[in-house]
């Protein structure tokens, strides 16, 4: 059995939780960043680690995505907000909807550090008021994905191998 895991990362946070996640998992699995375009089809299930960007899955995931059609598929994301915030609710809602098609086997968000660039362009606009609120939550962000994350996404990813291995 071989599983798939594809990462789209643009500053390392969803990169690392790949790796630390395949560090925990037996040796079928694939690791590959989204750029290489690996073909899904060979694999018993794909695995899709993305970063959130304005709600949804980043650009070069809903691309990728788009390729999947009636697979076993699992996904794990990044992103600025807190994981059990309304704002990563609406993601897992979006995330499932472009998976559609697919069997969905699990879903996993943590928080990952944002961009400073990003922060200071966010002050800028205008569009994002940094609230106290918010303020916490991109300080908070930066400690992210930290050693308790990357463990709970080496048992997300556990689980979701034993599912898979089962349901073979
Ligand atoms: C252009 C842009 C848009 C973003 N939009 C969101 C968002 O809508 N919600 C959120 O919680 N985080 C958002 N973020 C934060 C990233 O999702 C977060 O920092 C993520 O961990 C980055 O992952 P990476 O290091 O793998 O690229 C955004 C970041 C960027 C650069």
């Amino acid at each position: 059995m071989s599983v798939l895991v594809v990462y789209s990362s643009r500053t390392g946070n969803t990169r690392k939780v790949a790796e630390a996640a395949l560090a925990a998992l037996p040796t079928q699995v694939v690791l590959a960043p989204v750029e290489d375009s690996p073909a899904p089809g060979e694999h018993q299930a794909v695995i899709i680690g993305f970063w959130v960007d304005r709600g949804r899955p980043d650009p070069k995931t809903l691309k990728y995505v788009k390729k999947l059609k009636g697979l076993k598929v699992a996904a794990f994301g990044t992103l600025g907000a807190q994981p059990d915030s309304p704002h990563a609710r609406d993601v897992l809602r979006q995330t499932e909807k472009v998976l559609q098609g697919n069997e969905l086997l699990g879903m996993f968000l943590c928080q990952g550090r944002v961009d400073p660039a990003v922060v200071e362009t966010m002050k800028r606009s205008g569009h994002h008021p940094m609230t106290p609120e918010r303020l916490a939550n991109i300080q908070e962000a930066d400690r992210h994905p930290d050693k308790t994350d990357l463990e709970n996404a080496q048992s997300f990813f556990k689980n979701l191998y034993d599912t898979i291995a089962k349901e073979k």
